[in-house]
């Protein structure tokens, strides 16, 4: 209790304006009390546990280290990039100014976070060679949906809505599910033996139905597609958009400029490329960005500046598709971009991008006498191994990716392109050391091994984790949530 009261009186003294006198006890005072009805009192204790600070401390740090994550170790799962991110982003988002900033606190959003915002916003034209963008989007596929909704303003405007939007069959899910949700019709095109779009297929279904094409660069595979030039010429003969799907952009920077080899739309993962880790439900930011024709159909309000290069958010756009986001966008995110970006430079991005490419490559070049690739083109940050090298032995991707957890490593990602049936897209990203790439690689030939010695093993995986085996779809619908945790964890 003492405690408790010395925390409160600190915290009450933090506040402006209050001295010692005017602070307020922790009593309940008697009125109050009987404004709660009697059958809404408490009758005796709760029976909440009564533990010692450090009791808790110990309690949820044993949690945190039960779990795998990307401070604990290496974490390749593919395409969700999921790279060590600089504490230091975290301190800049968790300053108070930005921390405790109110949407609705126009003084403070018109001020230093608007100019973060333009800011922001301004670099990641520059990267990608586009004129115009939005930060709204809160995901990758909040983006996707936004850039969609932009194309089909676009083409309303100009008097056609259009009907299909074509993608590749190594798209992520999200690429269709948002077709579908922006009112067009997917429509997929099979990629080539080297995993890339197959040009002659594409001529084949462009019309002038044909609202936009859809791809992702590099795609999937981590395949660069590198027709991407005469792809936009033939999208733009008949009069569709181009869209990148900008989530592997961690490849490309520096190096290839979207804008410049004939993307009109694309999405960006702030939560991907520029820090702010991926995964677990946590914030996202999609931003998009478009070529000039397509700015005036952004979500209002657009970050501009004025005469005198003051920020401020534009709302007067009679073509704009209307508002996308509750407020501003995930405003924390963008800071962490912000600081990411301002650290690395031009160089430095360039720098990420080749890093993510010679891990990725290195990575492959090491493990490639044990697991297949499909697909013939060479990857950029990302492969996709193929474990039906192991199907001999009765062993799938799941077995390799449970076993991986015994020797401390995350799986890769198993759950697509759906064009490769027992994928393993892996992406070690640009911030593992070689020692680490060396371990995970001797931790993937390991198990190749044990396939073929001992492929029950590989089935019991994994042995070494708190909990073995699940089965996942009762995992994922039966939760046990419970105090205290069971010794045995
Ligand atoms: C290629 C690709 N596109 C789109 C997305 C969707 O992004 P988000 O999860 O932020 O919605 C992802 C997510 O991992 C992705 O890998």
């Amino acid at each position: 209790m003492t405690t408790k009261i010395i925390e409160k009186t600190v915290f009450e003294l933090s506040r402006p304006g209050l001295t010692g006198a005017s602070l307020p006890t922790t009593d309940v005072p008697e009125a109050d009390r009987s404004v709660i009805p009697g059958r809404m009192r408490r009758e005796g204790k709760i029976g909440l546990p009564e533990l010692a600070e450090v009791d808790v401390m110990r309690h949820f740090v044993k949690l945190s280290t039960l779990n795998h994550h990307v401070d604990k170790g290496l974490y390749p799962l593919g395409s969700c990039t999921m790279k060590y991110n600089p504490k230091v982003d975290e301190d800049a988002a968790a300053l108070t100014g930005f921390a405790s900033l109110h949407p609705f606190a126009l003084g403070g959003f018109s001020g230093g976070a608007v100019e973060v915002m333009a800011q922001l916003g301004e670099m990641l034209c520059g990267i990608v060679s586009h004129d115009a963008i939005t930060l709204q989007p809160a995901a990758g596929a909040h983006g996707e949906f936004t850039g969609l909704l932009v194309i089909r303003a676009y083409h309303e405007k100009n008097g056609n809505p259009r009907r299909d939007v074509i993608l590749p069959d190594s798209a992520h899910g999200t690429n269709p599910a948002s077709i579908v949700f922006s009112g067009y019709k997917p429509v997929q095109i099979k990629s080539g033996p080297d995993g890339l779009v197959d040009i002659d297929a594409l001529k084949n279904i462009l019309s002038t139905e044909t609202a936009a094409v859809m791809l992702t660069n590099p795609n999937t595979l981590g395949i660069f597609e590198r027709d991407v030039k005469e792809i936009a010429a033939m999208v733009h003969g008949v009069g569709a958009q181009l869209y990148m799907d900008g989530a592997n952009l961690n490849a490309l920077m520096g190096i290839v400029s979207p804008g410049d080899i004939g993307f009109d739309v694309m999405h960006f993962n702030l939560h991907k490329t520029f820090s702010t880790p991926h995964g677990g439900g946590g914030p996202g930011s999609g931003p998009v960005s478009v070529k000039e024709h397509l700015a005036p159909f952004l979500p209002v309000p657009v970050v501009v500046r004025d005469e005198n290069n003051e920020p401020f958010f534009d709302w007067d756009r009679p073509d704009s598709i209307g508002k996308i986001s509750g407020f501003w966008g995930n405003f924390l995110v963008m800071v962490k971009a912000w600081v990411y970006l301002r650290m690395l430079g031009s160089e430095g991005l360039r720098e990420v991008s080749e890093w993510a490419v010679l891990n990725s490559n290195y990575l492959l070049s090491r493990i490639q006498d044990y697991y297949g690739l499909k697909y013939s083109g060479t990857p950029m940050h990302e492969f996709v191994a193929d474990a039906t090298t192991l199907k001999e032995y009765g062993i799938r991707n799941i077995d390799v990716a449970k076993r991986l957890l015994d020797y401390g490593f995350h799986a890769p990602t198993m759950s697509f392109p759906l064009i490769v049936p027992d994928a393993l897209m892996t992406e070690p990203t640009e911030t593992e050391s070689k020692a680490s790439l060396d371990a995970f690689a001797d931790a993937m030939i390991k198990i190749a091994k044990e396939a073929a010695e001992n492929p029950e093993l590989l089935h019991r995986a994994p042995v070494t984790t708190p909990i073995g085996r699940l089965d996942e779809a009762k995992a994922a619908r039966t939760k046990v949530l419970r105090w205290p945790i069971p010794d045995d964890l």
